[in-house]
């Protein structure tokens, strides 16, 4: 049977997730290689998007909490266990905090919290640039790469706030081809 590798996208509330739709088709439809999405959205994230017309499925803050009882799967854990390698595109600002100093209030975060350090964990950072430059971002960005977490660097172009400069999220082929590229190196 063709390998099929297992790619978790992880979405935050950044107006680049109106990306998410294309990303999900691009990794989807690869000839290179067989490759199977899920997404986890924060509740932010969601407002992006129509999680309903992705081609993948689409886990959520709520249906983590739908467990009942002893016994029940839990949401973070199953998708931990399920991915190959976690892409999180986009990451806004309020995410990377959590990361770099190991906070997990949401699905997303506990996927993050639980992760396999041998597994890949790419993110791709998207903010405007008074957010990208603020002082703040390089201690977090410094914490996240001594974690062994791997940056796909945000781009300079015009934002969609209307302004010029550095924070856009790397484009869907970027990131596509940084996924195929650490996917190599998974058992
Ligand atoms: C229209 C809109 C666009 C936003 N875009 C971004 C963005 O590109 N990057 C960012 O860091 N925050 C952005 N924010 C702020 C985040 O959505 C906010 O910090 C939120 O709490 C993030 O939650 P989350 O990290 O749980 O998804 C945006 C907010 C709004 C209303």
């Amino acid at each position: 049977m063709e390998d099929c590798k297992h790619v978790l996208l992880g979405v935050t509330g950044s107006v680049a997730a109106i990306k998410v739709p294309e990303l999900v088709k691009t990794l989807s439809e690869l000839s290179s290689i067989k490759i199977q999405v899920k997404v986890v959205s924060t509740e932010r994230g969601l407002h992006f998007f129509d999680a309903a017309k992705l081609p993948a499925a689409c886990h959520t803050d709520a249906e983590e909490w739908e467990w009942k009882e002893k016994g029940d799967p839990v949401l973070h854990i199953e998708l931990r266990k399920w991915a190959d390698l976690l892409v999180i595109a986009p990451l806004d600002a309020n995410t990377m905090a959590k990361m770099a100093t190991g906070l997990c209030d949401n699905l997303l975060t506990c996927v993050v919290r639980a992760w396999d350090p041998v597994k890949p964990l790419l993110y791709c950072p998207a903010m405007n640039t008074l957010m990208w430059e603020h002082s703040i971002t390089s201690k977090h960005t410094a914490a996240l790469a001594d974690l062994g977490y791997i940056q796909v660097h945000p781009a300079i172009k015009l934002l969609a706030c209307g302004d010029h400069g550095i924070g856009a999220m790397a484009t869907v082929d970027n990131i596509v081809q940084n996924v195929v590229e650490h996917l190599k190196h998974v058992q």
